[in-house]
């Protein structure tokens, strides 16, 4: 772990994960008092995926991470540090990168989590870029994975709707080829700390009968108070990554931005005085995936063709703390890896050892069996996919 200082650094693979099981607005139309109407207005999400009762973080991220192995070309013990940024772990200890190194089949890597909910990408890149740069490390896998699924309240509308699982990874590499210059921009405003919270299960309050009967192992959120720093935050904080980067903000070929809500994606290109073009959208059809949102959007508007080397790109995030994060850096891979890499990994490569004489009780929130028993939806086949092929259609279970 010892080399030269600030090296540069590229991002060479990029992979994607969600689950087959579809949770439509109406299906949530027959759990909540709301309508399809209400959250494609409100929101502009359609749907989301659910993760099926077998799928854990670890499982898809290590998913996610493994096809982002391959696209970069690379075996999985090319990797030597491992970032996994969740607010859903598999368990408190071991992390879930933990798990995810094993899976993989990496036997060197440093693994840990990092906490900064819907920021967690942006700070876990920055954090896995800071290592590169340090000569700390030479190929980092940086994955963000959520299953929140399992942590929503199933009879509060404001936020049942908005959640869905999934995983994204990208594969950070060191360089000696010299890169265009790099803007970050991190903050945290503690003042919003419980905007968005899980009140039980810390040391604070530790899992007990009583705090689950008060259902405080459940996501909660002020979602005024959240909207209005989302709005306020994410265009200041791309800017400022923007203008560190030595950009303006016409420059940028595309932002991709948290997946959270179509209005909050409207008011930063408002702010930052940009068409809706240059903001990649795809929470119709994921929602918000919390740290996942970022890597799955980017690896999504790669494949689709949406970017090329060369290209200025700014991934920007806020979520809970409150935190917001935003990385200005420029395209340097081949696009046309992606497809393959995402062909090379099928969801069943990938196995979490379980506990010895253990096993969980069914993890399936009640409102969500009906979901999660019927047929999937269409399973396509990806190993015909190869680089250059139109895309005919969502590799919707993939
Ligand atoms: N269906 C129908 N009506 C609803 C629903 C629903 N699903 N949810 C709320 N309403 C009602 C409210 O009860 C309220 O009714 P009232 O006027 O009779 O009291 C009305 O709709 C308006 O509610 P608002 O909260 O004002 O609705 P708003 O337009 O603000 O939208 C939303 C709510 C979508 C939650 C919005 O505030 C938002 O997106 N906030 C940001 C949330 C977010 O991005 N969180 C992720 C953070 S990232 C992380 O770290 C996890």
């Amino acid at each position: 772990m010892t080399g030269p200082a600030t090296r540069s650094i590229r991002l060479t693979g990029w992979g994607r994960y969600a689950p087959a099981q579809v949770l439509t607005n109406a299906d949530l139309e027959r759990m909540v008092d709301t309508s399809d109407d209400w959250i494609v207005s409100r929101t502009g999400i359609r749907e989301r995926r659910v993760a099926a009762a077998h799928e854990t973080t670890a499982s898809m991220g290590a998913v996610a991470g493994l096809r982002a192995i391959r696209t970069a070309g690379l075996e999985p013990d090319d990797i030597d540090l491992i970032i996994l940024a969740t607010l859903t772990p598999d368990y408190w200890m071991p992390s879930t990168a933990a798990l995810v190194k094993e899976a993989i089949g990496n036997s060197k890597a440093a693994a840990f989590d990092l906490a900064a909910a819907c920021s967690g990408f942006v700070y876990a890149y920055t954090t896995a870029s800071a290592y590169l740069a340090a000569g700390m490390a030479k190929h980092a896998l940086v994955i963000g994975a959520e299953l929140l699924t399992r942590f929503l309240d199933y009879s509060d509308r404001s936020t049942c709707i908005l959640f869905g699982d999934g995983a994204g990874a990208v594969v950070l590499s060191a360089s000696d080829e010299p890169t265009a210059p790099v803007g970050i921009e991190l903050t945290t405003e503690p003042q919003g700390a419980y905007m968005i919270w899980l009140p039980a299960g810390g040391s604070r309050s530790p899992s007990s009968a009583e705090t689950i009967a008060r259902g405080e192992h459940k996501i909660r959120m002020e979602g005024k108070e959240t909207y209005r720093f989302a709005t306020r935050t994410l265009a200041s904080t791309a800017l400022a990554a923007v203008d560190k980067a030595g950009w303006e903000p016409a420059d940028v070929d595309l932002f991709v931005p948290h997946q959270a809500n179509i209005r909050i994606i409207e008011a930063v290109a408002k702010g930052l005085g940009l068409p809706m073009d240059k903001m990649f959208v795809n929470l119709d059809r994921y929602g918000n995936t919390s740290a996942a949102s970022v890597p799955i959007a980017l690896a999504e508007a790669v494949n689709e063709g949406r970017v090329k080397v060369g290209d200025k790109l700014v991934f920007v995030a806020f979520g809970a703390g409150f935190t917001s994060g935003a990385v200005a850096m420029e395209w340097t891979a081949d696009p046309a890896a992606g497809p393959a890499g995402d062909a090379a990994v099928s969801a069943g490569d990938v196995v979490i050892r379980k506990p010895v004489d253990w096993d969980s009780v069914d993890p399936i929130p009640p409102a969500l069996v009906e979901v999660l028993a019927r047929p999937l939806p269409l399973d396509l086949d990806l190993s015909d996919v190869v680089p250059g092929e139109p895309e005919h259609a969502h590799p919707s279970t993939h």
